[in-house]
């Protein structure tokens, strides 16, 4: 069954614990969490200290997206804080294969992530030590923003590139999806959906939750 990972970047922190208690009622299967420096991505968001407050709300895995640069100074802290699964950008980081290890000694699932413009080609070296592989279908930085067409090609081609190496490795698409284009997204082969505005941009996240899950079914 597709996993559905709510991106708390567009939900109220005013009323965090009630969002996020709404949507861990509802079925999310992960938590998503975006980690932005204003380096990597023209804005910013939270550090650890947040999200070790956060990991008293909820006990689903926490997936942490860190749009950092030099992601290798941060995911120790990341996973103390309670990430479950560390995905950094190919972009960010000259030693991709290096980082994908280090964050599965640390007991984490280890993710990489490739923005609009990087070729699905470029994950075939590290394939095999991904245990997530995170598709952007926009630029990232922003919630709400539209997707990005090609993003499609590129998940049929990410799937392709899992499947023939036999990959034990997730597939998760993240940007710009909605009911409009969900089942799309899906049909492509993705295993996991960010969904930020979808959700949390609607007055009742956990009726979202469930609206997507019966497109699903
Ligand atoms: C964008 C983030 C996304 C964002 C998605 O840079 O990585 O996770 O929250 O938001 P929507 O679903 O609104 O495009
Ligand atoms: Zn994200």
């Amino acid at each position: 069954m597709t996993k559905l990972a709510p991106s708390i970047l567009s939900a109220d922190f005013a009323r965090i614990a009630e969002q996020i208690a709404a949507v861990d009622a509802a079925g999310a299967d992960y938590l998503h969490i975006d980690v932005m420096d204003g380096r990597f991505v023209p804005n910013l968001t939270w550090g650890p200290k947040v999200v070790a407050d956060l990991r008293k709300l909820s006990p689903k895995p926490f997936d942490c997206h860190l749009m950092i640069v030099e992601p290798e100074k941060f995911v120790d802290a990341f996973r103390e804080a309670g990430a479950d699964i560390i995905t950094f950008h190919l972009e960010a980081t000259v030693h991709a294969q290096r980082l994908l290890a280090h964050i599965k000694s640390l007991g984490a699932k280890a993710g990489i992530s490739i923005n609009p413009q990087t070729p699905v080609e470029l994950l075939k070296d590290v394939i095999d030590d991904a245990d997530l592989v995170l598709v952007m279908s926009v630029n990232p930085g922003f919630g709400g923003q539209s997707f990005i067409p090609r993003a499609l090609d590129k998940v049929r081609e990410a799937r392709a590139l899992i499947d023939a190496a036999y990959a034990d490795c997730e597939l998760e698409v993240d940007g710009g999806i909605g009911e409009r284009n969900l089942r799309q997204v899906v049909a492509a082969g993705a295993d996991v959906v960010v969904m930020g505005s979808a959700i949390f941009g609607t007055p009742d996240p956990a009726a979202a939750i469930a609206a997507i899950r019966s497109m699903l079914a």
